[in-house]
């Protein structure tokens, strides 16, 4: 039987919310009131086959690519799913870091590959480390998946090691597919795309989780000309043809980025210094910090995290994501960036339920 659901997923559509809800990954919803549109300019149907050129514009400056490179998707759900289905063949390699998200897992295992798994370990911050990538690779391997900013860890995966894992894909044929969805929590020189590194990169995105538009559902993939190509052609198989209304109102918000970054910004940020200072008194929690994100992974020093989020939610009003959606169940994540008084509260709640 082919695998055909998320487990994560659907939790996350049932059972995430809570009063104090931690179990978030993007920012707090840009109200549409305050984006700077005329609505006398929306439209219901327009010249949008294989693409409507003023978004495929809009994402290629944002990114400084050739709009051919670009390929409007449905969020980076659709995104990672097109990428992977134009890529990979029953049967293929596909070498996934773990912990993972459990979409892009289950996405590869829906389409018959062969998933392998390679680590990103803790005690080393989380990092990539491209000797584990190339121990791991064979010479059916057809691609490496990364997401960078990491989910759960939110660790950044600098320039050079990203080149190296390049490499390596690129010395056995295989792609690099780089989930960069997170990536513009960067506040301060943000990197640019990893796909200007090299052929073998792809890249897929959206304005989901950073920029408070995930109802646009406005996600893309950058690849290779002839890749996008295929990657057009085979999504006439699923959504066919995007939302246009859906269209010029991504078009409207890649005016307004700036506006759009920097109203989450502050959020993110003072919910961050809280929670280091959190985990600073936390002796049964430890977590690798980072400087940038909207999520942090701590892993309960004794104990399985299912038990005690039960009791988080139960006791507490308060969720947070526990670590077995990403294979590692003394762990749970906790999302940043949406309302800082609620996620003081959810804080202090923790802080009670660990006791
Ligand atoms: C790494 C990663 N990729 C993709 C997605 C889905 O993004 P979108 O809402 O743009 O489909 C998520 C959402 O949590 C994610 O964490």
């Amino acid at each position: 039987m082919r695998h055909k659901h998320s487990d994560y997923m659907h939790w996350s559509k049932t059972k995430s919310r809570a009063r104090f809800n931690l179990a978030t990954s993007g920012v707090a919803p840009f109200p549409f009131c305050e984006l700077p549109i005329d609505l006398k300019e929306l439209e219901l149907n327009g010249d949008d086959s294989y693409g409507y050129a003023p978004l495929q514009q809009a994402i290629a400056a944002h990114h400084g690519v050739d709009p051919d490179c670009v390929v409007e998707s449905a969020g980076t759900s659709m995104a990672n799913h097109l990428a992977m289905a134009a890529i990979i063949e029953p049967g293929d390699e596909v070498l996934i870091e773990r912990p993972a998200y459990g979409p892009i897992l289950e996405t590869a295992q829906y389409l018959q590959a062969n998933v392998k798994r390679f680590r990103r370990i803790e005690e080393n911050g989380w990092a990539i480390d491209p000797e584990e990538v190339r121990r791991c690779i064979t010479p059916k391997t057809r691609l490496i998946v990364i997401t960078n900013l990491h989910n759960p860890t939110s660790v950044l995966t600098p320039e050079s090691v990203l080149r190296e894992v390049g490499d390596i894909a690129r010395s056995i044929g295989a792609f690099v597919l780089v989930d960069e969805v997170y990536l513009d929590a960067v506040y301060e020189n943000t990197p640019r795309t990893s796909f200007h590194l090299g052929p073998e990169f792809v890249v897929t995105s959206s304005l989901t989780k950073i920029y408070g538009v995930s109802g646009l559902r406005c996600g893309w993939i950058l690849a290779q000309q002839d890749l996008a190509w295929k990657m057009r052609r085979l999504n006439d198989l699923y959504s066919a043809t995007p939302v246009h209304p859906g269209e010029l109102l991504s078009v409207a918000a890649f005016k307004h980025l700036d506006l759009l970054r920097e109203r989450a910004r502050p959020i993110v940020e003072a919910d961050r210094k809280l929670l280091r200072d959190f985990l600073k008194q936390q002796s049964s929690l430890c977590a690798v910090s980072t400087e940038w994100g909207t999520t942090s992974f701590p892993r309960l020093r004794d104990g399985n995290a299912d038990a005690f989020l039960e009791q988080l939610r139960s006791d507490f009003e308060t969720s947070a994501v526990p670590g077995r959606f990403f294979e590692m169940s003394d762990h749970f994540r906790v999302g940043m960036g949406v309302n800082t008084e609620m996620f003081a509260k959810g804080l202090n709640r923790i802080s009670r339920a660990l006791g």
